[in-house]
């Protein structure tokens, strides 16, 4: 995979303020363009914003603005979204720039001077008559309408719009677009998308309208400056401009021509991309795209993203709960990439502490604690390597390989999980290497060479998962004292990099366990959650339940929920905090034998200590504590 690498989002409209349907296509991206930099493929990644239409003259008109002034202030909502998500875009394409509209009008002007492969022209002056609605930018045939005769996105009615319209010839291009993508030359992904693309053929297609007569806001058709270009001809030539159709030919060669040019899309703007893009490019003598890749759309608690709904997610608010590099893990990972799926935000902290605290960050406390009595919180050295270890290495340049073949076909889903692959393989080899019985046994050469394996396991994670989350990998290298930034995927093979005695600096944990807000799931998501969430012998092991006798219980003030508990476990007392204050009085609870899970990384909880966490059964409002009815002491181990 040598070629050069150049991926793109749609353009957002400046209308709407950036929320995390934008920020699903610009994570992806990032991600995408950030892996193959690590694979030393040279990338360029491209978004912007789309600025001309009628909705934006209104909108600056209702808020007594210049078009300009409204455009200026709400790109920089968007720059300022992807910020927050750490997004390393190379440029940022405004359709307002004077570069991107000098570059439209070229285009357009090759699309007028174009002759279409039956000998007439590809731009052609007509009268347009049709359902327009302003909301979607777009008109609208009767089939697409509600049964009210309303579009079915925005609940409106069409307006009934007639003009001078310039069109673009699209039917006498059809035949050649419908190869390009039978034959993959351009090619859809999923590939049921290209089903559904090679559908809307037969459906029929008609000429396309590049201009209009009404709009003032907007780029001037070069042979007719009463017009301005419509938004399509207007928005999906900005792939081009951004690297110089029209100023840089260079530059424009070696991205457009030169390298895999991936466009990353939402389903709803499938058909001008597949279909009226490749053809203006035919028109225009450029070539098509090589792959257009589209991801489904997610629905937030079942429910399209609407304002009227107030379910709308920004980027913000997600950061500021999660920070960046947990919300880009989580924002790509909750469904598979080409399909639709529903999100909610107890959802995400169920996947955050299944995944990232659990499996990653336990690990990497777990085995960063076993280092500190008889290494001195050093990397340990390594001592003889049995099969387990060979085995593992094996397996863990397996998981690599998927990384870059899964990155290879565009699915940063099948990347995530191979690096979780890998946390789960080598928790899997730490928990079946006990290396807390080496520690007790004292048999400190075995027991440097599993943590060591383990560590080198932990820092191949951090060089597969820096696209996803550059800040958090960043900061386990630095634990790990390892050069921060990884410079090649290559050293996540390598079992072999940790310097023997750098001190190893966690003071806290990597993810800390996030409390996971209590929701009435129905049913059918339980379900569904249940057979995604199945786990194996081996990690439920991991899990130390033990019997512990209340000794005192105090209700934490200012809270309804949360009480304090003084606990025994065999010998050991420790201190635990749990919402279970509405369901239990403190004379209930002192006596009781409850079940406690004991190897939870410690939490704070309103500033107050936790130290394990007892179980509960619940069913919508009701809580009841599992305990033992038998006469067998506190510190029992359940198993
Ligand atoms: N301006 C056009 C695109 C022109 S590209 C040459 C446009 N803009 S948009 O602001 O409406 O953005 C649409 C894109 O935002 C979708 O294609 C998709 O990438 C993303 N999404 C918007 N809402 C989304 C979800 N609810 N879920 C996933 N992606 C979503 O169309």
């Amino acid at each position: 995979m040598s070629r050069a690498f150049y991926i793109t989002t749609p353009i957002y409209y400046v209308n709407d303020r950036p929320h995390i349907g934008h920020g699903y296509s610009t994570v992806a991206a990032d991600v995408l363009a950030r892996y193959h930099k690590l694979f030393g493929v040279e990338s360029f990644f491209l978004t912007g914003t789309d600025e001309h239409s009628f909705n934006v003259q209104k909108a600056a008109e209702k808020a007594g603005k210049t078009p300009r002034e409204l455009v200026d202030a709400n790109a920089q909502f968007f720059k300022d979204a992807w910020k927050k998500l750490k997004i390393e875009n190379n440029y940022f394409v405004r359709t307002t720039d004077e570069r991107h509209k000098e570059a439209v009008q070229r285009f357009i002007t090759k699309l007028h001077e174009a002759t279409t492969p039956d000998g007439k022209p590809a731009v052609y002056a007509g009268e347009y008559k049709g359902l327009y609605c302003v909301g979607c930018e777009k008109f609208l045939t009767e089939k697409d309408l509600t049964e009210e005769g309303l579009c079915p996105d925005h609940l409106v009615e069409p307006e009934s719009l007639s003009e001078k319209n310039y069109f673009f010839r699209l039917t006498s291009y059809l035949d050649q677009v419908k190869e390009l993508i039978e034959t993959d030359k351009v090619r859809i992904l999923p590939k049921e998308r290209k089903n559904e693309v090679l559908g809307l053929f037969k459906q029929g297609l008609e000429d396309f309208s590049i201009s209009r007569e009404k709009a003032t806001w907007g780029v001037s058709i070069p042979f007719d400056p009463d017009q301005k270009a419509y938004v399509w001809v207007d928005a999906l030539p900005n792939y081009i401009s951004a690297i110089g159709y029209g100023d840089d030919r260079d530059t424009f060669e070696k991205w457009w021509n030169g390298a895999r040019v991936v466009h990353i899309i939402g389903k709803d703007i499938l058909k001008f991309h597949a279909i009226f893009w490749p053809a203006m490019l035919l028109a225009a003598e450029e070539k098509p795209p090589d792959t257009i890749y589209i991801h489904g759309y997610f629905t937030v608690d079942g429910q399209k993203m609407s304002k009227s709904l107030g379910n709308v997610i920004s980027n913000e608010e997600l950061v500021e709960r999660f920070g960046a590099d947990v919300s880009r893990y989580l924002m790509l990972n909750m469904f598979p990439f080409g399909t639709d799926g529903d999100i909610r935000i107890d959802g995400f902290c169920r996947k955050y502490n299944a995944d990232l605290a659990n499996d990653f960050g336990n690990l990497v406390s777990r085995s960063a604690k076993l280092t500190k009595k008889p290494f001195g919180g050093k990397v340990p050295p390594f001592g003889e390597l049995t099969g387990d270890e060979k085995a593992l290495h094996e397996s863990i340049k397996s998981s690599v390989r998927k990384c870059r073949e899964q990155v290879e076909s565009l699915n940063p889903n099948g990347a995530a999980d191979s690096f979780m692959d890998v946390c789960r393989k080598l928790n899997r080899y730490f928990d079946s290497q006990k290396p807390w019985a080496l520690a007790k046994q004292g048999k400190t050469d075995r027991l440097g060479t599993v943590l060591r394996t383990t560590l080198e396991g932990i820092r191949c994670v951090s060089v597969m998962a820096y696209p996803y989350m550059p800040n958090k990998c960043r900061e386990l290298r630095e634990i790990l004292a390892t050069d921060p930034v990884p410079k090649s995927l290559d050293e996540a093979e390598s079992l072999e990099l940790l310097i023997e005695g750098s001190e190893i600096k966690l003071d806290s944990p990597l993810f800390p366990r996030l409390e996971e807000p209590k929701t009435d799931m129905p049913e059918t998501d339980a379900k569904e959650s249940e057979v995604d969430n199945l786990i194996s012998i081996d990690d439920f092991a991991r899990v130390q339940l033990k019997i512990a006798e209340v000794l005192e219980v105090e209700k934490v003030p200012r809270t309804d929920k949360l009480i304090k508990l003084q606990i025994r476990i065999g010998e050991e007392k420790r201190q635990i905090v749990a919402g279970i204050a509405e369901h239990y009085t403190p004379d209930q609870l002192i006596g009781k034998k409850i079940v406690v899970v004991t190897n939870l990384q410690p939490a704070k909880l309103r500033g107050i200590e936790s130290n394990g966490m007892l179980l509960a059964a619940s069913e919508g409002d009701k809580l009841a504590l599992l305990t033992l009815d038998s006469d067998l002491p506190s510190g029992a181990t359940i198993s």
